[in-house]
């Protein structure tokens, strides 16, 4: 891999890279296939909001002509919560109407976001007047460990702060370790954890979402 990535906006034409490595990493940097069935539909649901309705606060690595990862920011979540969850409750209908109804991975994962609800999980939000903006992070296999994720990470926030926002968040899992530690090294603090139910083989294990914040005064 050769080390010189530009960290530039996100095209339109960078869109089936950044949908492919949405798949590829969204469980903690492996492939999403375990958990669900249908790609297009998490493609949607992982980075569907953000290409389509905030494409201005994507930051993609481009190494060698290539897309090897991806920063998709958003400045303000209070205003693209009812998009995502639109986008999300599309996607899932459709993935639903190409057949995920029928596979067992789904009904899993469904079970699992039960008992995630049931044990006072869910998707916790910090207090979004402190951390208004939010990012997701993933890089291909090949490109972490060399500096790509620090430096798409730096400059969201020098968008974030050009905009005056007071404060960014992230979500990740607890069982992220690697994830856990990049965002302590970029100065992100945790600020809360709820449990979290995934399928795991043909049983269910317990781990936890982590909120991570950073403001912009610290
Ligand atoms: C997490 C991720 C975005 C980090 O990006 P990266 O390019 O690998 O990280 P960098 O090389 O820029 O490292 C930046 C800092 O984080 C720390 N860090 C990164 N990966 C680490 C690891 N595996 N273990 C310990 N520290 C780590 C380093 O200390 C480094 O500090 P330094 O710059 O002072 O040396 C990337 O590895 C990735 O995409 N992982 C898979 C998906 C994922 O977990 N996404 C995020 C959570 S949703």
């Amino acid at each position: 891999m050769e080390y010189a990535a530009e960290i530039r906006c996100y095209r339109a034409t960078d869109r089936q890279a950044v949908r492919e490595i949405s798949c590829n990493t969204a469980d903690i940097g492996e492939p999403v296939d375990r958990f669900f069935p249908d790609r297009e539909a998490a493609a949607d649901v992982i980075v569907g909001y953000y290409t389509d309705r905030e494409p201005g606060s994507l930051w993609v690595a481009e190494c060698d002509g290539r897309v090897v990862g991806y920063l998709t920011g958003c400045l303000d979540s209070k205003r693209c919560r009812n998009a995502t969850r639109k986008t999300a409750v599309k996607a899932v209908a459709a993935a639903m109407g190409r057949g995920a109804l029928w596979r067992l991975r789904t009904w899993r994962l469904l079970a699992a976001m039960i008992a995630t609800v049931l044990l006072g999980g869910g998707s916790p939000e910090p207090d979004l007047d402190r951390f208004p903006a939010h990012f997701h992070i993933n890089l291909r296999r090949e490109a972490r460990g060399i500096g790509f994720g620090r430096r798409l990470v730096e400059r969201f926030r020098s968008q974030a702060d050009a905009a005056r926002v007071a404060g960014i968040h992230v979500v990740t899992r607890g069982d992220n370790a690697a994830g856990r530690r990049f965002f302590e090294a970029m100065g992100f603090r945790l600020l809360h954890e709820r449990p979290l139910i995934l399928p795991a083989g043909r049983w269910f294990r317990r781990t936890s979402t982590a909120v991570y914040g950073w403001r912009r005064e610290q």
